[in-house]
């Protein structure tokens, strides 16, 4: 642990994790509260989110909450988002970890591909709601994405049109779209001094690849030997969420879990339309 990462003490900050019931987020969010932050972690499954609170209790911040939602649908996403907004007095970061990899494409019951709203849609969903809380808390948000490159686009016939996403490889132009998001809403959201970061976790042992079955699982033995803890890229996040080092980076992307203050400035075309296309798309799913 650097000096800089030791110095963070975060009593009396409060931080919202989405997918902290599991791999990064869940680390991520005991991270947090070994340094004292009040953690709030939102996910599905209600057994692993009674687990994370009772281990928060055990940590110096000693309580923790837990939100159960299906971030796979946007109304209970904007209803997480607006019980948020009712319950803190501000946020002092917003971490984006929450994603599935499914390899059979799926509806969900509000007619939306459900790996387009697990892995990108309800990220716009739940920042855009939550940034006036994150305003009055001049606070951060750090997406958990990974390190795509500027010229991988969103696949923009299906992204603007059908929307069907599958298996590992559609979560690629999600990610590119997640990546746009970060780099418009760190400019769009400057003044109101909220900072965007996204940051690439590593190849990472988590639950996020208990779908690579049969043949596919071929591919998570081969990932083993490359695969690191979720604690490296849960320092990561901590440190992106409060460090004065990164004061200046905003919008910029952590591809290193070894080197925390490596940076590569994120230069996509298209962040406009992402954004666009997203916000059109949810204001069909309006509440
Ligand atoms: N692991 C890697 O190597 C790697 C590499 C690059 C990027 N990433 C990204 O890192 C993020 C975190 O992944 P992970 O590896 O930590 O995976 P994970 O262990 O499977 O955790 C995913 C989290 O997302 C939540 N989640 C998934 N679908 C949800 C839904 N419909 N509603 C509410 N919560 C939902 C899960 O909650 P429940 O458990 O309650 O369902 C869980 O808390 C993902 O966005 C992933 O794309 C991971």
């Amino acid at each position: 642990m650097s000096s800089a990462e030791r110095e963070l003490n975060l009593h009396g900050k409060t931080v919202v994790v989405a997918g902290g019931t599991s791999g990064i987020g869940r680390a991520t969010a005991l991270e947090l509260a070994q340094r004292g932050a009040e953690v709030v972690v939102i996910g599905r499954d209600r057994a692993k989110g009674a687990e994370v609170v009772r281990a928060l209790e055990q940590t110096p911040a000693g309580a923790g909450a837990f939100v159960e939602a299906d971030l796979a649908l946007i109304a209970e996403t904007r209803r997480v988002a607006r019980a948020l907004t009712a319950r803190l007095s501000r946020l002092d970061a917003l971490i984006l970890s929450a994603g599935a990899i499914q390899f059979e494409a799926q509806l969900t019951s509000e007619k939306l591909d459900r790996m387009f709203v697990t892995n990108f849609l309800h990220r716009v969903a739940l920042a855009e709601e939550l940034a006036p809380l994150l305003a009055k808390g001049r606070g951060r948000m750090v997406s958990i994405v990974a390190d795509v490159p500027d010229w991988v686009h969103p696949d923009w016939a299906n992204f603007e049109g059908e929307r069907v996403y599958a298996g590992a490889l559609g979560l690629v132009p999600l990610l590119a779209a997640n990546l746009a998001a970060v780099q418009g809403w760190a400019e769009e959201w400057r003044a109101r001094g909220i900072q965007v970061f996204a940051m690439h976790p590593g190849q990472v042992a988590t639950d996020i690849y208990r779908g690579f079955k049969g043949w596919r699982s071929l591919g998570r033995i081969a990932m083993r030997p490359f695969q690191i803890s979720v604690e490296k890229p849960a320092r990561l996040a901590a440190w992106l969420a409060f460090s004065p080092d990164v004061q200046d980076a905003s919008g910029a992307l952590f591809p290193s879990v070894r080197r925390f203050t490596r940076r590569r400035t994120l230069a996509r075309n298209g962040v406009e339309r992402v954004l666009r296309t997203a916000r059109g798309v949810l204001s069909e799913h309006a509440h």
